[in-house]
């Protein structure tokens, strides 16, 4: 049992019913980032550890499912992204590799003779994720397929689809989610706007989130940039009924963030964070750095999910090197609030936070 958490009161909501929680707090998950470790702490401290699996062979993804329920027996998220027709031709990956070449250069890396493989198929990781009737399954850029969500629903699964739009969350709905999480445009990561090419929307989490509570039936999860108590107490206000953390966890022991990154997120007083599409060729929220500045200078960037396999040598090699300035180092606007606690302390932390501020505004 966490460090505290016989102490709390618990604060119930639409979301903490369905998902069985003790607190309005899901870990958000994370490619490259969340942890089985991470994923198995957040879920005992009673919020909703979940993993980010969109790069995960099914084969690994059902091994770390397993994992994870060894390691709890509360409920817990996967996550997967879901797929959009996209392809490459020749002359684009030659001209992005040209562009990548002197970043190579640097790292040491030879250009790759062939484009790596993208992204295992969705339909067979989610086909691991029903099988091994995951609790939750979340879904980033878009809705699976009616026949997934048939399978998925039939098989107990609870679905939670991202919006960064009203009319986004209405479509998700409209195709079977149970829930929706609305991601302001603050939020660290990729934006789960369904049109790979379109711009994100860019709303702020205050004015984005009641537009999706009043837009929806479902419940809402809201997620951007929220860090403390504070703002968890804020989105319950907005009407959501729980709230989505990503940055907050990114500094924590059980975080597999490059050690790099880590150091920018705890340096990260006035960090800069924007959008780019340089490192998997859909926009996503980090901190900015010389790869970002150089790649879309060089106007070559190729559709996701390729651009993402393309430069993957690239972000390992850095991460291995300790060299910032190569990496995807994602991360919300909150990024200077974030502290290196455990995840099991932090969510104790922001439930005690989240309960003194309700209380505060109630005297
Ligand atoms: C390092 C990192 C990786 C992320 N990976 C995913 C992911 O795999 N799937 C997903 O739905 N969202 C992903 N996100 C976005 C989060 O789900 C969430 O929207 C975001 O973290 C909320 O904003 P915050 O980081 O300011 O808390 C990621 C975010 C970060 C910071």
């Amino acid at each position: 049992m966490a460090p505290g958490k016989e102490e709390l009161m618990t604060v119930t909501t639409a979301v903490t019913r369905r998902l069985g929680l003790d607190v309005p707090i899901i870990q958000a998950p994370m490619v490259g980032a969340a942890s089985v470790e991470m994923v198995i702490a957040a879920s005992n401290a009673g919020a909703l550890g979940s993993f980010g699996a969109a790069y995960t062979q099914p084969d690994a993804l059902r091994e770390m499912i397993r994992e994870i329920r060894a390691g709890t027996e509360r409920p817990f998220g996967v996550n997967l992204f879901v797929p959009a027709p996209s392809a490459v031709t020749e002359a684009e990956v030659a001209k992005a590799n040209a562009a990548l070449a002197p970043i190579r250069a640097e790292l040491g890396l030879p250009t790759p003779n062939a484009l790596p493989a993208p992204a295992p198929t969705f339909a067979d990781q989610a086909a691991v994720v029903i099988a091994e009737r995951v609790p939750v399954f979340s879904y980033h850029f878009g809705t699976p397929e009616p026949g997934i969500v048939a399978e998925a629903k039939a098989a107990g699964l609870t679905l939670i689809g991202s919006a960064t739009s009203a009319a986004d969350a209405r479509t998700l709905v409209d195709a079977g989610a149970d829930m929706v999480i609305a991601q302001s445009t603050e939020a660290g990561g990729h934006q789960g706007t369904f049109d790979a090419w379109a711009e994100p929307p860019g709303l702020g989490l205050m004015a984005l989130v009641p537009q999706i509570v009043d837009a929806v039936a479902v419940p809402v999860i809201a997620a951007g940039g929220i860090m403390d108590g504070r703002g968890i107490a804020a989105c319950l206000a907005l009407g959501a009924g729980a709230a989505q953390l990503g940055t907050a966890f990114l500094a924590s022991p059980e975080s597999v963030a490059s050690d790099s990154h880590k150091r920018r997120i705890l340096d990260g007083d006035g960090a800069e964070t924007r959008f780019t599409r340089a490192f998997s060729g859909r926009p996503a929220r980090g901190l900015a750095n010389r790869f970002m500045d150089d790649i879309e200078r060089a106007e070559s960037i190729l559709a996701f999910p390729y651009q993402n396999a393309l430069t993957g040598d690239i972000r390992r090699a850095a991460a291995a090197q300790d060299q910032p300035e190569f990496q995807s180092m994602w991360a919300g606007q909150g990024v200077a609030m974030a502290r290196a606690l455990p995840t099991a302390e932090l969510v104790v932390e922001l439930n005690e936070e989240l309960e003194r501020k309700l209380g505060e505004i109630a005297t």
